[in-house]
């Protein structure tokens, strides 16, 4: 898309570079006829930043950079130009320029948003003009939807019939491919011929930040329709990942205040709205993703996550709040209570017990704790496990002065000094070489099986005490592949039987912390029941075959035939000595 020398200059004329700096949270003191703040593109201690009002330009004199109001807006809100400057232009209520599109691709994609818009307005007609829109205005009084919501978001109703959007879109000269590529038909499998995506049900358009449609979520009116939310598949101009819904809608306060409310549905977004809280947004029908937060911390600098309070809603907020963690947003946890989610609660309780209820909201990291906490048992291990899943999330925290004061934090609430925190979280701190600790041992699907097998062999000391005697007897501590669990092998077998016997786990925590931890996640992650010596036995016997196989196969590829010869006998006759630990079966 391009835009004319002359649009850009308006644009540029326009736009107040004080208002689009300080509305950025940069804060510009007056000096004569300049202004000056702390640059928000290095860090530095004197003010060196300033911003020229007549001019329309700033420049920052520590780091040098500087430029209008357009550059300013790439730089920090990392947009690409067009973008930047469509930004500034709705900002400065300037019409977007309507650019002749030169080439054939470009055209075709335009036509599919002409598609959409049109469809948006035939819907919209549909609601508020139809008589056979009687049945979408009755559901929408029903649930207490108001006019003026209906004219903000477009809501629109289509009938129970399979082809009134083909049939319109089709007389206006839209084909029958161009109609399914923006989502708004799909094609018989028995005919070939094209039908509605969306029938019978109340349409909410999906809008991108410059207001042009470019999907729908269609709400069923009949309570035994499935499925309940229909949502236009992802386009080219439409990523789930990426859209908020009601974005658009609450822009001009969203940006004023720099805050969100995310919520989940569509109708909690227009009834926030409605009740005074433009600033709400709602994913449409996915979870939070990555691209969802670096969207919205183009904008704001607060997010108030809002979810319903059932299990469901729960576990969407321990789902999403990690996404906060490695960014820069301020984001926080308001709950509501079970069996409400934010558009019942506002019919049933109003506006002010709403708000008192976003003032009860709890920072993004302690809702984590708390929650982390509540699913594990308040003993010694209990609180172990929390810190185990808890020190990976402090590990992603980018601001190193929080990523400290959540580790202080998580002390305090965890009853546990901050020095043993800091030293079990040592590994998470600096960034962990990839198949350096046992989490990412955890975490990979396909471990190998040495990894395996020598994991569950600690496992089973942890767990049977007794078995010690033999492992100490049959296997040597070089036997072990992967140097995390020789370690702990070797510190195993540092105790006397006895002493090892009898020991609690949490004795271990005191002779061996560095490696507590990871003992006590191998002791957590559960154990059959019963072992029988003979069950141990074998899994020395694997492990050492397999060491000894190992050993056979390197050497082979430097040996001549008949050296070949006697390593293979060598490694039968020391395979039929495993026979003593565990017959072969
Ligand atoms: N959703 C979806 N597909 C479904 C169900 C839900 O995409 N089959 C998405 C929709 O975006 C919906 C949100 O999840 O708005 C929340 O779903 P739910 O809580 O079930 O609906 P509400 O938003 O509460 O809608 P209503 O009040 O109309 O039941
Ligand atoms: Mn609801």
């Amino acid at each position: 898309m391009m835009y004319s020398r002359e649009f850009i200059q308006q644009v540029e004329q326009a736009a107040d570079i004080v208002s689009v700096v300080s509305e950025r949270g940069v804060a510009l003191r007056k000096t004569g006829s300049t202004y000056k703040a702390l640059c928000p593109f290095h860090s530095e201690k004197t003010a060196s930043f300033n911003v020229n009002p007549q001019r329309g330009f700033f420049h920052c004199f520590g780091c040098g950079i500087g430029g209008s109001a357009i550059k300013f807006v790439m730089e920090y809100d990392k947009l690409p130009f067009v973008e930047a400057l469509e930004e500034l232009a709705d900002r400065f209520s300037i019409p977007l320029e309507k650019t002749t599109s030169s080439s054939a691709k470009e055209q075709s994609e335009d036509r599919l948003l002409t598609a959409l818009e049109h469809a948006t307005e035939f819907y919209h007609l549909f609601l508020t003009q139809q008589s056979a829109g009687e049945t979408g205005r009755q559901y929408l009084q029903n649930r207490s939807i108001p006019l003026p919501t209906w004219e903000i978001f477009k809501i629109g109703f289509v009938p129970e019939q399979w082809q009134l959007l083909v049939e319109n879109l089709t007389s206006r000269g839209f084909s029958n491919s161009e109609l399914i590529q923006a989502g708004l038909a799909k094609s018989s499998p028995k005919s070939g011929r094209p039908y509605d995506t969306f029938r019978n049900r109340i349409i909410f358009p999906i809008r991108d930040i410059r207001g042009r449609c470019i999907a729908f979520g269609g709400r069923t009116i009949d309570a035994d329709q499935q499925p309940k939310y229909l949502n236009s598949p992802e386009t080219k101009y439409y990523h789930k990942s990426q859209i908020l819904y009601g974005f658009f809608e609450g822009r001009e306060a969203i940006k004023k205040k720099r805050k969100l409310i995310l919520v989940e549905g569509y109708l909690d977004v227009t009834r926030l709205h409605q009740f005074g809280f433009p600033e709400a947004v709602a994913t449409c029908g996915t979870s939070l993703t990555a691209d969802h937060v670096r969207f919205a911390q183009r904008y704001v600098d607060r997010v108030i996550l809002l979810l319903d309070g059932d299990q469901a809603g729960q576990a969407a907020a321990w789902r999403s709040c990690p996404l906060f963690l490695s960014g820069r947003l301020e984001a926080s946890v308001a709950t509501l209570p079970v069996g409400e989610d934010p558009d019942s609660f506002l019919l049933t309780h109003g506006g002010e017990k709403f708000s008192e209820l976003l003032q009860r909201d709890t920072p993004v990291f302690e809702y984590l704790v708390q929650q982390c906490l509540a699913k594990h048992s308040s003993n010694v291990q209990g609180r172990m496990k929390a810190i185990e899943e808890l020190l990976p999330m402090i590990g992603e925290i980018f601001d190193e002065t929080i990523k400290n004061m959540a580790i202080t934090h998580l002390a305090e609430l965890i009853h546990l000094p901050e020095a043993t925190i800091l030293e079990k979280a040592a590994k998470y701190l600096r960034k962990p070489h990839k198949h350096d600790t046992l989490e990412n041992f955890h975490s990979t699907d396909s471990v190998s099986i040495e990894i395996q097998e020598e994991k569950r062999l600690l496992q089973v000391l942890l767990h049977f005490r007794r078995f010690i005697t033999l492992a100490r007897e049959f296997l040597d501590v070089n036997e072990f592949q992967t140097p995390h669990f020789r370690q702990l092998y070797k510190q195993f077998l540092q105790f006397s039987d006895q002493e090892f016997h009898t020991k609690a786990i949490e004795e271990l925590e005191h002779q061996i912390p560095d490696l507590y931890s990871e003992i006590m996640k191998l002791y957590m992650e559960g154990m059959p029941p019963e072992y029988s010596e003979a069950d141990f036995k074998r899994l020395i016997r694997q492990i050492k075959e397999r060491i000894l196989k190992w050993q056979r196969d390197e050497k082979l590829a430097s040996l001549s035939d008949e050296e070949k010869l006697h390593a293979n006998i060598e490694f039968r006759k020391k395979k039929q000595a495993l026979d003593k630990i565990y017959p072969h079966r």
